[in-house]
């Protein structure tokens, strides 16, 4: 048997480099909990048979060419929009991604979001361990009822999915957007409409669509502008599908009422003045940050990775095209 040589990019729970431990795999973790920069990871992928990276990992054309021999780059994230994939696929470089494992806990996330944002509870929460709550106030931290309001979801795959099925709980209306009608959506009684549509009639809007060029900025400044004054934007997505600066303009105007972040346009940073807003509860891009499904994240990623250097089809390759060209 062979001996692969693989390169992790960060630390990933050991359910995954287990596998690879188990399978002879000769592999060199990044020592520190940190992104590489880009020479680091140019650096580290050079000679490799394989490399397990993240979504913070810029694997472009020239950290590609440096990994020149590899058969596969293991996306350790569902979305995968920090690859260049047309670029690998040229270099006949496999790359996976791992779906379906954070679905429930990336809606948790998003449900989590929506309920924070529309009841205040980080204003709330922070109120009172600076000690200035001095009693019940019939005015104070008024938010706006979930229950019975109108839900938004901009993209039905499958987490647009499961957040409407959490909708059902609630009694919402529920309205979605997506390319084509989605009959697992429709089966709960979810109304397909457009964009424009669904900005103006929803209470809460709620972004589940991946990041491609035609998504980069879906939400800007006309249709935050479209939104009700009353409504909430929640971002479980990815940062640039919103445009930041033009969402702090809104929240700051009061022409939206709150929002829900856990991406941002530019991670870590956030748009100046974000961080200012009251309006506004911001996670540190951690949906899927549940102890069981990173795990599941880290034993999908290894599991592509070593389909990948036997010679087999990962299950989940997303450029099944590299195979045939
Ligand atoms: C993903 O998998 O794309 C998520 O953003 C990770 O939390």
């Amino acid at each position: 048997m062979p001996t692969w040589n693989v390169f992790v990019t960060r630390r990933i729970p050991d359910a995954g480099l287990d596998l690879l431990r188990d399978a002879g795999v000769n592999f060199e973790v990044n020592p520190d909990d940190r992104v590489l920069t880009h020479e680091e990871l140019m650096a580290g992928v050079s000679g490799r048979d394989g490399v397990l990276c993240l979504l913070t990992d810029v694997v472009d054309e020239p950290v590609l060419e440096a990994a020149r021999g590899a058969r596969v780059f293991a996306n350790y994230a569902v979305g995968y929009n920090n690859v260049d994939v047309a670029a690998a696929t040229k270099r006949g470089i496999m790359v996976t991604n791992t779906p379906g494992v954070l679905t429930e806990t990336t809606a948790d996330m998003a449900w989590a979001l929506i309920m924070a944002t529309a009841r205040r509870i980080v204003e709330g929460d922070t109120l009172v361990r600076a000690g200035e709550f001095h009693g019940w106030g019939p005015m104070m931290l008024l938010g706006m009822d979930v229950f019975g309001s109108t839900l938004g979801i901009v993209g039905a795959g499958r987490i647009g999915c499961a957040v409407a099925r959490r909708a059902q709980g609630f009694g919402m209306k529920v309205l979605y957007t997506d390319s084509a009608p989605n009959p697992e959506i429709s089966s709960l009684n979810a109304k397909r409409v457009d964009l424009d549509e669904l900005l103006r009639v929803s209470d809460i809007v709620t972004l589940h669509v991946p990041l491609l060029e035609e998504t980069h900025h879906l939400i800007g400044r006309r249709e935050l502008a479209l939104m009700k004054k009353s409504a909430i934007l929640v971002n479980t997505s990815r940062g640039p599908v919103v445009d930041e600066r033009a969402l702090v303009e809104a929240l700051k105007s009061g022409s939206i009422a709150g929002a829900g972040l856990d991406v941002y346009e530019d991670e870590p940073q956030l748009a100046p003045g974000l961080a200012d807003c009251r309006n506004t509860v911001l996670t540190p891009h951690t949906a899927s940050a549940t102890i069981a499904t990173r795990n599941k994240m880290a034993v999908m990623a290894a599991t592509n990775l070593l389909a990948a250097l036997r010679g087999e089809k990962p299950p989940n390759l997303v450029n099944p095209e590299v195979l045939t060209s």
